[in-house]
């Protein structure tokens, strides 16, 4: 079967470079070869089809409704073996359908909002552990906010001895698999041996273990004493009863929990380093943005209204363009062509693999001139479509937490900037590289507390 402009670069180099330089390799072949281009980097080494055009990418993201294209779960590859058969990120058809229907609400409107005040005093009780004028990594700083935030919102506390011990096994799990080796093996099925503590996959899989007891063992304690009045992830998980009436079972339940653990805190804690990485890189930015919420105080007493930080169209911006110029996914979740379709002008058969390159979509020059640059303006002039900026992909898989990730972000945001002056201790340019599943800075970002402000 012709795929559309296969890479010429030997598969070997492909699979190395995808792992160690992944942008520098999509970037390479959006010259070369355009919109649309083949590569083979998938686990099984089956080709994908790597597509940034917002026409095909609107194609491929809808095409659920009609039959065209599908999004499958990964069952056996990276996803399916980290998250586990029952995660969100594992199943599809029907079965997705259903338990996305039965995690929605707890991501969305009044639920979300009530979370603010925990966000707040989250962020700052971590920020007040900072010495003044010492440098701290500020991606270590935000990992903890959101760790603590996500601890918060799937189990309802994140103070107790568990949450700490949940917040100590994620931590060292997520740094264990974090470089380009760590992905990896998560990648490849051969990688994965257990020899022993000293080994990478022999700490993933001790780490995993730990994690696990402590899921089941919090699982079956809730069990033992059901309180209909909590109102956390787990609680409503655990009170759902499919259309036979089932509950979720305890497997079920954990392979829940951890993929929103994981994919509910690296990304945002990442999006968050990224973003105060700019607003201090730039001085007009951050000037801009705190004449915006020094604004919110003048009529206003201390608490405040988390529908108006919501709104507030620089901040909105600022958090949009750290999303669109280094998008933390750096592409959308696997797609599979189920009839013979005609993408970019290319006739694709079914069973084709597709990805929806986020990264070459947010870099194209006809959209956002100078891509280059770091311009939250350019969301104040123009509203882009859904496959213009789609920093949470799109269709059937869009990202959960999207809308839930963004308030965090701009409530961690509105409280460090009001609280803190805050400086890069040096001054150079930061690039993305792959942590895992994320696309995150090269460097550590190390920042320091030079003032208190008077907010
Ligand atoms: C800045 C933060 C975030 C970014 C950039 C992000 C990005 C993404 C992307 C690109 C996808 C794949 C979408 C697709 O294939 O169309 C995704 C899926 C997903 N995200 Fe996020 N995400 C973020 C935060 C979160 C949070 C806070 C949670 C949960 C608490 C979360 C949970 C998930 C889940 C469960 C999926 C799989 C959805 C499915 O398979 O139906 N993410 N995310």
């Amino acid at each position: 079967m012709a795929l559309p402009n296969p890479a010429k670069i030997p598969t070997f180099i492909q699979i190395v470079r995808w792992f160690v330089s992944p942008l520098s390799l999509l970037e390479e072949c959006a010259k070369n070869y355009g919109d649309i281009f083949t590569l083979s980097i998938s686990p099984q080494l089956t080709p994908v089809v790597i597509v940034s055009n917002p026409i095909a990418l609107q194609q491929i993201l809808t095409g659920d409704s009609s039959g065209n294209f599908t999004a499958p779960g990964y069952q056996d590859a990276t996803f399916g073996c980290l998250f586990g058969p029952f995660s969100l990120m594992s199943i599809d058809s029907t079965e997705h359908q259903r338990q996305r229907q039965l995690l929605t609400p707890a991501f969305h409107g009044d639920r979300m909002r009530s979370y603010a005040a925990e966000i707040n005093n989250i962020t700052e009780a971590t920020m007040s552990s900072l010495e003044t004028g010492a440098s701290f990594s500020i991606r270590d700083v935000t990992q903890a906010i959101s760790l603590r935030i996500i601890i918060k919102l799937v189990f309802g506390f994140y103070e107790d001895e568990s949450a700490k011990q949940m917040e100590n096994l994620l931590n060292q799990m997520l740094n264990n698999i974090s470089s380009p080796g760590g992905a990896a093996m998560l990648y490849l099925r051969f990688l994965q041996k257990d020899w022993g503590n000293w080994s990478p996959w022999g700490k993933h899989i001790k780490f995993q273990q730990e994690i696990d007891n402590l899921l089941y063992s919090e699982i079956q304690e809730r069990r033992k004493q059901a309180d209909t009045s909590r109102t956390d992830i787990l609680s409503l998980m655990m009170s759902a009863k499919d259309e036979n009436g089932e509950s979720m079972s305890d497997q079920e339940l954990r392979d829940e929990l951890f993929t929103l653990l994981i994919a509910g805190q690296e990304t945002t804690a990442t999006a968050l380093a990224w973003s105060l990485y700019w607003i201090h890189k730039l001085p007009e930015v951050r000037e801009k943005l705190l004449l915006e919420i020094d604004s919110l105080y003048e009529n206003s007493s201390e608490n405040l209204d988390i529908n108006t930080i919501n709104k507030l169209p620089y901040l909105n911006a600022v958090c949009c363009e750290t999303l669109r110029i280094y998008p933390v996914g750096m592409q959308t979740f696997i797609r599979r062509v189920e009839k013979p379709s005609q993408i970019c002008g290319y006739d694709l058969q079914p069973g084709t693999l597709l990805y929806g390159n986020i990264y070459l979509t947010h870099q194209r020059q006809d959209l956002y001139p100078e891509p280059q640059k770091f311009r939250p303006e350019r969301f104040l002039e123009k509203q882009f479509s859904p496959y213009e900026f789609l920093p949470f992909g799109g269709g059937v898989r869009r990202c959960i937490g999207a809308a839930f990730a963004l308030f965090e972000m701009k409530v961690v945001l509105v409280k460090i900037l009001s609280t803190y002056s805050l400086v890069l201790v040096d001054d150079v340019d930061v690039k993305p590289k792959r942590r895992v599943l994320v696309t995150a800075p090269s460097s550590p970002i190390n920042m320091l507390i030079t003032d208190k402000r008077n907010r």
